[in-house]
């Protein structure tokens, strides 16, 4: 009888080798969507995503890129990237472009850890870290938050050994939306050797009000070893079209364009980045909305008797333990969809009024029945 060069006989189905890290590695997990259909209206609130439409500048710049989709996009994003290098005043060769943070990201770790190399992270923090860190065959080293839900940077700074090649410093974290603050990031950056990349993930900048955080792109500049990640996905109200950038200087963009999905980034997605920068100010206004919406949940849950991490990005932390499903399946029927984090606690974006006060309606039931 026939066989193949693996000794299987033509009846066995013979499956592709796949690489056995990928058994240890989780499917990331989107925030669960607001259900359709005939029944009462939802809210999502479970995927930090701003709830405002576009704004009209932005969706006229889509629909103009819409008509030549048959084309592939500007590889080099050449127009994003002389407008960011404006609005930054940073050179052109100290950015890169990818599909979203997220892509970016990764690309970054693809740059600097393959197998046998540690990258160091706060754990709980963005769900993505661990997943692009054992693609690139690397090991995560996870340093737990502190009690009161901050990166413990001594702690990490202590983690670092010969092996560490990337550190993330999310700030703020997701998903518990605390801060890392100038003094202890500049301490924390002065005991990271010089040859480890330290990425700080700035998804949630724009939300920001606490002057005490330094705002990364002033801290790349004279520090050749830290990376700043932005996105459009955020503030700017861009999630569903993929772009995000680095500023970093020149060897590590260099390498984040090598390692690029070649025209990751759609003309749409390079149009409405331009656009939503020229309608900065706009934008920014429905930012400042969400920041007071921010206040005023958070007041109010702390007023119901939560203790809520004081959050600078637009979504607001519960630590619930074991009754994290149960709250989460409590905000559900009453229409509004959080992330809960199995075990730990929730993470409820803030996002339109009436979906920020049915929230407040839960947790204040919730909270008489503990
Ligand atoms: C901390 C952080 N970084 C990066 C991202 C990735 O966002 P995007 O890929 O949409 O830019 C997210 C998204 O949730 C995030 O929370």
């Amino acid at each position: 009888m026939h066989t193949d060069s693996r000794g299987d006989s033509p009846e066995t189905p013979v499956i592709p080798r796949l690489r056995g890290v990928l058994e240890s590695i989780p499917t990331y997990k989107p925030g669960k969507p607001a259900t359709a259909g005939d029944g009462p209206v939802t809210y999502k609130l479970s995927s930090n995503e701003n709830p405002y439409p576009p704004l009209p500048g932005v969706m006229e710049s889509v629909l103009g890129a819409a008509g030549s989709f048959n084309r592939y996009p500007d590889m080099a994003c050449s127009g994003l990237m002389a407008e960011l290098a404006e609005r930054f005043d940073v050179p052109a060769t100290h950015l890169a472009t990818g599909t979203g943070s997220v892509g970016v990201a990764q690309q970054l770790i693809q740059a600097t850890a393959g197998p046998g190399d540690e990258v160091v992270y706060a754990w709980r923090s963005f769900e993505a870290y661990p997943i692009i860190t054992r693609i690139s065959g690397a090991a995560s080293v996870q340093v737990p938050l502190t009690g009161g839900e901050t990166h413990d940077l001594d702690a990490m700074a202590d983690a670092v050994t010969d092996r560490t090649r990337l550190v993330f410093v999310c700030n703020p974290n997701n998903p518990t939306g605390t801060v890392v603050r100038r003094p202890e990031l500049e301490r924390f950056l002065d005991r990271v050797p010089s040859d480890v990349l330290v990425v700080l993930d700035e998804a949630y900048r724009e939300f920001i009000r606490d002057e005490e955080v330094p705002d990364g792109i002033e801290i790349y500049r004279d520090r050749p070893n830290v990376c700043v990640l932005r996105t459009f996905s955020k503030a700017y109200g861009l999630a569903g079209l993929r772009v995000g950038f680095a500023v970093a200087h020149e060897p590590v963009a260099a390498a984040l364009r090598k390692t690029a999905v070649p025209f990751g980034v759609s003309q749409l997605a390079q149009d409405a980045a331009v656009a939503s920068l020229r309608s900065e100010e706009a934008l920014l206004e429905r930012v400042e909305a969400l920041v007071g919406e921010r206040a005023r949940v958070s007041a109010a849950l702390t007023a119901q008797g939560w203790t809520v991490p004081g959050s600078q990005a637009n979504f607001v932390w519960l630590r619930l333990g074991e009754r994290t499903a149960e709250f989460a399946a409590a905000c559900e029927r009453a229409g509004v969809v959080v992330r809960p984090f199995p075990g730990e606690g929730v993470r409820i974006t803030i996002g339109e009024t009436e979906a920020n006060d049915l929230l407040l309606g839960v947790s204040e039931a919730f909270r008489k029945e503990l």
